[in-house]
């Protein structure tokens, strides 16, 4: 059943599923020989990550970054905080960084900066979901699974001020449930 807050569902959790088996197949022939590291930005990609990793199949670790640039609005701020570091040394690694969403790319630009000056042997970008008519900065997703329009969407991991991330599919939240905030 359909959250009273969605407009409508745009993606459903099979398609997703179905979109993330494919993403990690494509990973797993692409990353044999090499030293994947998987990192997770927190908290939107939770949900894409962990089916993401159910279909690669080649060895992996994986590891959490957590950036924020939203606070409670529907648009970037365009200030990326990192409230939570990768604990480990990244030399030899190579990293895909997983996100739920690139909308001006601003959060991943600052994440791949900050982290190609750690030495990795190299860095790849994953999102779930690919807004291009948002982008900012030119910035590329090396893997995508969906193209999505302009508005502002929840599920399957993404919020609005940290609620409908338990949503089973992708959706376009109500206006109403931010406008006039
Ligand atoms: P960017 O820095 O503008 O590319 O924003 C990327 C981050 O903004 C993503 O990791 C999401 O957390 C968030 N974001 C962008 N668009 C949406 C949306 O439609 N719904 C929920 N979160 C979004
Ligand atoms: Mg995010």
């Amino acid at each position: 059943m359909k959250n009273k807050d969605v407009e409508q569902v745009l993606f459903s959790e099979a398609k997703i599923r179905k979109s993330l088996k494919e993403a990690g197949e494509k990973i797993s022939s692409d990353y044999r020989d090499k030293n994947l590291l998987i990192v997770c930005v927190l908290k939107g990609a939770v949900m894409a990550t962990a089916e993401l990793l159910k279909n690669i199949t080649v060895p992996c670790s994986i590891d959490f970054i957590q950036a924020s640039s939203y606070g409670e609005k529907t648009s970037s701020s365009g200030k990326v905080v990192i409230k939570k570091d990768i604990g480990q040394d990244l030399s030899g690694c190579d990293l895909l960084i997983c996100e739920d969403i690139l909308d001006s790319g601003l959060t991943l630009s600052k994440l791949c900066d900050m982290l190609s000056r750690r030495n990795p042997r190299s860095i790849k970008i994953f999102t779930m979901l690919d807004k291009p008519e948002g982008r900012k900065v030119d910035l590329k997703a090396d893997y995508f699974c969906f193209k999505a329009p302009d508005a502002f969407l929840v599920g399957y991991g993404l919020d609005y001020a940290e609620k409908y991330r338990n949503l089973p599919y992708i959706g376009i939240l109500k206006k109403s449930v931010y406008e006039n905030k």
